[in-house]
């Protein structure tokens, strides 16, 4: 029987990921090590004999997969992604197909099991990321491909190379995953590029396989496409391999996402802390909490989830200040987690002074910043408001009756009190509970 979309059970499957909104990306392997990010091999164009020998130096003593979890967990993230195997073909697992492996290296640990079985412990969804890309593979193609490190190299050409084979590897590796560790959640492909995207991975019976053996996984759009592109789910048009969701990548979509006939899409956007996936020592520019805070709301204001990167260290520490930023965005969702969670698009125009996120009848106002005079509750329904709290305390806020906004009698205005100054500089949270229309 030829494959159909089922939209009621993709709907079914997507549920839990599209009310958790917030989730953790790890970037880790030997990469850590040169410390200038995972694409290293690629843009110094490092031979494989001179990568190999990172191996022997991989003995991340510190790393305590636990805590980076309870970090996470503390940060309000609902799940955690980890990179089992990047593009330089590393594996953080125990693959019986390769030596090239974490526990070959005198780690002697399968992080993948340790990560998987800490992100369970803490309450946490737990998926995988794997590279589709394998610089290291004899038979992926080297001379001329638009990445690998030896592409500008005639001696490296491609002649007896069977990408066919590589690509047996490539699904031996991912059966290796979906069998031997348990229920995953999330399998985050990367990525398609020129020729090599679909079919050219074999993707009909790698995901028959995969969704053989996690029925429930939810698949990523790239082996489709890559943080360019959206994938044929978008365009109405969904192969037996179409991303579940679409995967925008360093950027929040200007206006929310859409399928060619107007539905909205389910989407997240994956963001880096600095300006690297893999740990980058000389990277400080880091990106302020309160900015990701934002940036989180506009995400879920338009429907999106945000997975945001944290690069641990060779040492398997994570950086000092992504452990600061975590705290810091933690410390707002404890007391705001209400406005993420199980929230979306408030169908109402963006306020100017911040933005709307909804739950039902629950309308969340996002201050950004103060107006002056009472906050107008812009194209909310005066006659459907409920009450008004201040979601951080449950405190009161009573709707204004200031002569200041008479001239706008069908608008409703939100009395903030005397202080100027708003309660959480970075985003003040308004809990405004409708009454049914029928009411
Ligand atoms: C891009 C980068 C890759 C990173 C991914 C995360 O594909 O090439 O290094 O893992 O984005 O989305």
């Amino acid at each position: 029987m030829s494959w159909q979309f089922d939209r009621a059970a993709y709907e079914r499957r997507m549920d839990w990921y599209v009310r958790a909104r917030f989730g953790l990306f790890l970037h880790w392997g030997l990469y850590a090590i040169p410390a200038r990010g995972e694409w290293v091999r690629s843009v110094e164009r490092i031979p494989k004999e001179d990568y190999d020998p990172l191996m022997a130096e991989f003995d991340p003593k510190a790393c305590d997969i636990r805590q980076w979890m309870s970090a996470a967990k503390a940060a309000g993230m609902k799940y955690a992604v980890l990179t089992a195997k990047h593009h330089d073909g590393f594996c953080l697992f125990d693959s019986a197909y390769t030596d090239f492996k974490s526990t070959n290296s005198p780690a002697h640990r399968d992080f993948v099991r340790e990560f998987l079985d800490a992100a369970r412990e803490a309450g946490l969804r737990a998926g995988l990321y794997f590279s589709l890309i394998d610089w290291r593979h004899p038979d992926y193609p080297h001379y001329g491909d638009r990445h690998h490190p030896m592409r500008d190299d005639p001696a490296y050409s491609n002649e007896g190379r069977d990408f066919d084979r590589y690509l047996d590897y490539l699904h031996a590796q991912v059966r290796e995953l979906c069998t031997n560790y348990g229920r995953l959640d999330l399998l985050w492909f990367d990525f398609s590029y020129d020729g090599l995207r679909g079919e050219a991975w074999r993707a009909t019976e790698l995901v028959e396989m995969v969704r053989s053996l996690q029925p429930d996984v939810i698949i990523d759009n790239r082996l489709e496409v890559s943080g360019e592109g959206f994938g044929s789910l978008a365009a109405c048009r969904p192969t037996s391999f179409h991303g579940d969701f679409v995967s925008p990548e360093q950027i929040v979509p200007p206006y929310g996402l859409r399928d060619a006939e107007g539905r909205p899409l389910i989407w997240e956007s994956c963001v880096t802390m600095n300006g690297h996936w893999g740990y980058c020592a000389n990277d400080r520019y880091y990106k302020p909490a309160s900015l990701l805070i934002r940036k989180l709301v506009e995400c879920v204001s338009k429907g999106g989830n945000l997975l945001l990167n944290v690069g641990p260290d060779a040492t398997g520490r994570f950086p000092e200040e992504s452990l600061a930023i975590l705290g810091e965005i933690g410390r707002w969702m404890e007391k705001n987690g209400e406005s993420i969670y199980n929230c979306g698009p408030a169908g109402l125009d963006k306020p100017e002074y911040g933005r709307f996120t909804r739950n039902g009848d629950r309308l969340y106002v996002h201050i950004f910043e103060n107006t002056i005079g009472p906050l107008p509750l812009s194209g909310v329904d005066r006659d459907r408001i409920r009450s008004v709290r201040r979601l951080a305390d449950g405190s009161e806020v009573p709707l204004s009756t200031s002569w200041v906004h008479s001239d706008y009698p069908d608008l409703a205005f939100a009395d903030l009190g005397p202080d100027p100054v708003l309660p959480d500089l970075v985003d003040t949270v308004l809990e405004v509970r409708l009454k049914a229309v029928s009411e």
